[in-house]
């Protein structure tokens, strides 16, 4: 029986997507959660803390690489620090995924993945970050929100190349299966989009008739220039899956106003 891989935020958008590919390949997966659940078919929840460092040492017992993938708003350095002191030397691999322009917008959430990476880099343990852009179904949670108001309003001049959690998924259990590679090329999806077009394609995907207002805002100069498309100098494949083809699988054959 090989040892456990340890899949930190296994229960969240991405985290629960690797566990599924890792079950799937054949190795049994141990998940780290602030919650208190039930075993699985091959996968086992151990209750802690990243915050905290909350029982680490339990889930980190006798396991062999880690994908590293909880994360809360505030950001990552407390957790990522706090995981990679417990975790032992002679890990084969922790993997990271961490988000595409960390180095190129340098504020809030992103900026901290930023100080994440180099937690995880000068950890001394061998390692693969994997930088991809946003996920759909952050995008389509968004979006269902501003599509309640009569008028909705979005940034204006406000590029992204947003990708299918499921396939960032995919290529982050590849990578837990292979070999420790450090930094590797990043992962966006195949259409860079204005804020305005996502919007517009999920309202007709819903059936929903609203006018869409783009507002200049203030700031945010880097990620109006691009700071989170893939830069074409770092990119790895892209994801396949559209999102249009994303909306048809989540909202087109749902009743209007979901
Ligand atoms: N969302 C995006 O568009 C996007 C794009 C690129 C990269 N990423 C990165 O991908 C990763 C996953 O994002 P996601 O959207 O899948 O996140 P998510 O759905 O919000 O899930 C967050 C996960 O983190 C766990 N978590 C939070 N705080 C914790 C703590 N103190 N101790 C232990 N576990 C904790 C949660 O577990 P419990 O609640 O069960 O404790 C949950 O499983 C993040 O690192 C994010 O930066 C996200």
């Amino acid at each position: 029986m090989t040892s456990p891989i340890l899949v930190t935020g296994g229960t969240g958008t991405l985290g629960r997507l690797v566990v599924l590919r890792l079950t799937a390949a054949g190795r049994a997966v141990r998940v780290l959660t602030r919650q208190t659940l039930p075993d699985a078919d091959g996968v086992d929840f151990v209750t802690g803390n990243l915050a905290t460092g909350a029982g680490l040492a339990e889930a980190l017992d006798g396991v062999s690489e880690i994908v590293h993938c909880a994360s809360d708003n505030k950001g990552d350095a407390v957790a990522t620090r706090n995981l990679v002191g417990a975790a032992k030397p002679d890990l084969a691999q922790l993997v990271y995924i961490s988000i595409v322009g960390t180095d190129r917008v340098g504020f809030g959430y992103v900026k901290e993945k930023l100080e994440a990476e180099r937690i995880v880099a000068n950890s001394g343990l061998p390692y693969s970050t994997l930088r991809a852009t946003q996920f759909f179904d952050l995008i389509l949670k968004g979006t269902r929100q501003l599509a309640r108001l009569p008028v909705v309003p979005v940034p204006a001049r406000f590029p992204v190349q947003p990708v299918d959690a499921g396939e960032v998924a995919a290529r982050l259990a590849e990578l837990a299966l292979a070999e420790p590679r450090g930094e590797v090329p990043d992962m966006g999806g195949p259409q860079v989009l204005s804020f305005a077009e996502l919007v517009r394609s999920y309202l007709r995907a819903a059936g929903r008739r609203r006018p869409v207002l783009e507002l200049p805002l203030p700031g945010l100069k880097p990620v109006k220039a691009g700071a989170l498309l893939v830069d074409p100098d770092r990119a790895g494949p892209a994801g396949k899956l559209t999102w249009e083809q994303f909306l048809a699988s989540r909202v087109g054959s749902a009743p209007a106003g979901t």
